[in-house]
């Protein structure tokens, strides 16, 4: 039986990203037999149904390799920051493009979000922002535990280490619930 593959997306580019590692952090808290991979979207064009034709083999290239890489995926682990209460619009963009046609490498699959803020909220909105999204792409979204990491510029050593300890369990069920979660 193939190893289980959960894929990565983080919602902010910046270098010095609290999400990206937070990210990483899940990636090294994933069992040894289960196969994990950040996948980048910087390089995907604002979504636009024009090119959006797959049956002309029009969509840009940075799509069909995204889409590719997201359907070897058994599930999906979300991080994000929350922009101006919401979800940042790159990565709602290249949710977007993944979301389109009967074959969208989204549907039924599992995910799961989680964020890291400077600010109090640890997310929260962002996370909420996604739930409908989640629903209209029947996404089978692992809502518990919530894992919202607030003031995170306190929490993460300079190596980018998680420094609380408590949240790295939330975390490890998290991820847990989600590979319950897994069909494949
Ligand atoms: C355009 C923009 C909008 C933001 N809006 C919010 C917000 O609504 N709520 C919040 O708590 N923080 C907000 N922030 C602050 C980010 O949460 C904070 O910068 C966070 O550390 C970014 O995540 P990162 O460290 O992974 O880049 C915003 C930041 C930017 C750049």
């Amino acid at each position: 039986m193939e190893n289980k593959k959960i894929v990565g997306l983080c919602g902010s580019l910046r270098k010095g990203s609290y999400n990206a590692m937070l990210l990483k952090l899940a990636g090294t808290l994933l069992p040894q037999d289960v196969d994990f991979e950040i996948i980048s979207f910087d390089d995907i064009p604002v979504y636009n149904a024009d090119i959006d034709i797959p049956e002309v083999a029009e969509r840009p290239e940075s799509v069909v390799r995204f889409r590719y890489e997201l359907a070897k995926a058994s599930a999906f682990i979300i991080v994000s920051p929350e922009y101006n209460y919401s979800i940042p619009g790159g990565l709602k963009n290249a949710i977007d493009w993944a979301s389109r046609g009967k074959d969208s490498p989204l549907m039924h699959k599992p995910v799961a979000v989680m964020g890291a803020t400077q600010g109090m909220w640890g997310t929260v909105r962002m996370q909420a922002a996604f739930l409908p999204v989640f629903t209209f792409l029947n996404m089978n979204p692992v809502l518990q535990p919530e894992v919202l990491v607030a003031q995170a510029q306190n929490k993460f050593d300079e190596k980018g280490n998680l420094t609380d300890e408590a949240a790295v369990g939330i975390i490890k069920k998290k991820l847990e619930n989600l590979l319950s979660a897994c069909k494949v």
